[in-house]
């Protein structure tokens, strides 16, 4: 057995839907904020095209995917951020963002045998980076946030940069909804290139923004840069599994070589549904309105009640500050209380020890369960 499994933090969501489903069946009627798993339809064109794409015969997908994928990819981070990528050497489909984070480290982290190894993670985060580097025997190491949510670049010592091979950024952020700006990704990769590590930067909430788009670490430049991103947020596709790993041409080409030996090949009829995703801005455009409606919703009636709504530009989570009168100040008492009340969020805690200061809601229900939700919140806070 792999030694590492026994030391993984529990999965929190687990703990989560088994509360939820206690507490529903107990006929209690709940209002669903936990779980950042868009509920809105898949746009029908899209389904139509995974529909049409259905062959009589079934044959093997390659990981490498369709040409017409890999250039429909490139065509939108051209369009998107005015990065030129080669079809062909800096783009991979990947089956969804997910495996994609996980099955990075197989390509950059080394036998440990050969040196020490550590991976740069920010202190609250998704939890699959932290979790991929542990699986491939690297060592953790935690990145203070500051005060604009952003992981201190300064509290890399020397002794750590010498052993660093990855480091994670997570911007547009999961769960704080802050942003990156251009010049801290130019920073980043200034260290990478000094060092010799890489930056791995996920970008699944890229395209979920209010103000103004959210710009790729790509953008600051390709070399030691990995980007992935997905089709699952931006275009309500979390069942297709469709993402991109794009960027550093050598990384690229590792994973072009070790990902047919993983079974992660995407099945063709899917890459054809993400073909006519990347190709439209259309329903992107309508989905953020849909979010932007909630978001003006919820964060009215939260700081109606006196709460504070921090970070949150881009994303569709609110980051919410507990508020003074909660035991403990703990995330995990205030979620507990709103679960009492129907109000299903996520305790910050639950990924990260930074995060007991705030819950995070996701803005994925519909408009009308919003509005029943915040006249809850209006009469319980
Ligand atoms: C920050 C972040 N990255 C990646 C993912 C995974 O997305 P995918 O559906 O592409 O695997 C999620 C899912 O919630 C996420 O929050």
């Amino acid at each position: 057995m792999n030694s590492a499994i026994e030391t993984l933090a529990p999965y929190a969501f687990t703990a989560l839907s088994q509360r939820k489903s206690a507490l529903q069946s107990q006929g209690m009627e709940l209002f669903d904020f936990g779980i950042g798993d868009p509920q809105d339809p898949t746009p029908a064109f899209i389904r139509q095209s995974l529909t049409d794409a259905l062959q009589p015969e079934s044959r093997y997908p390659t990981a490498a995917g369709l040409p017409e994928l890999r250039q429909a990819i490139a065509g939108w981070f051209g369009r998107r951020f005015s990065v030129t990528l080669d079809p062909d050497v800096h783009v991979l489909p990947a089956n969804g963002s997910k495996e994609a984070l996980f099955n990075l480290g197989t390509a950059l982290l080394d036998d440990p045998r050969r040196g020490p190894q550590a991976v740069g993670v920010p202190e609250l985060a998704y939890q699959v980076y932290a979790d991929s580097a542990w699986l491939h025997h690297a060592e953790v190491i935690h990145l203070p946030l500051g005060s604009d949510w952003l992981p201190d670049l300064s509290a890399l010592t020397p002794e750590v940069l010498g052993r660093l091979r990855l480091l994670w950024l997570n911007y547009p952020n999961n769960p704080t909804g802050a942003v990156a700006p251009l010049s801290y990704y130019r920073e980043a990769l200034a260290l990478a290139e000094r060092w010799g590590f890489y930056v791995a930067s996920d970008e699944a909430y890229s395209e979920l923004w209010y103000d103004s788009p959210p710009t790729s670490l790509l953008q600051a430049g390709l070399g030691r840069a990995i980007a992935i991103n997905t089709l699952s947020k931006r275009s309500n596709m979390t069942a297709y599994r469709s993402g991109v790993i794009a960027g550093d041409a050598q990384v690229v080409a590792a994973l072009r070589g070790v990902r047919p030996r993983m079974g992660v090949a995407t099945p063709e009829f899917i890459q054809r549904a993400a073909v006519a995703a990347w190709e439209d801005e259309a329903h992107v455009t309508a989905q953020r309105r849909r979010y932007a409606e909630r978001r003006a919703l919820l964060i009215d009636v939260l700081e109606r009640k006196g709460l504070t709504v921090d970070a949150s530009e881009a994303t569709f989570y609110l980051w919410v500050r507990v508020p003074e009168w909660v035991e403990q100040r703990s995330s995990r008492q205030f979620a507990e209380w709103l679960l009492e009340r129907g109000i299903v969020v996520l305790p910050g805690e639950f990924l990260g020890v930074r995060g007991a200061t705030h819950v995070r809601l996701a803005l994925v229900p519909p408009l009308e369960t919003c509005q029943r939700a915040a006249e809850i919140l209006d009469r319980v806070l």
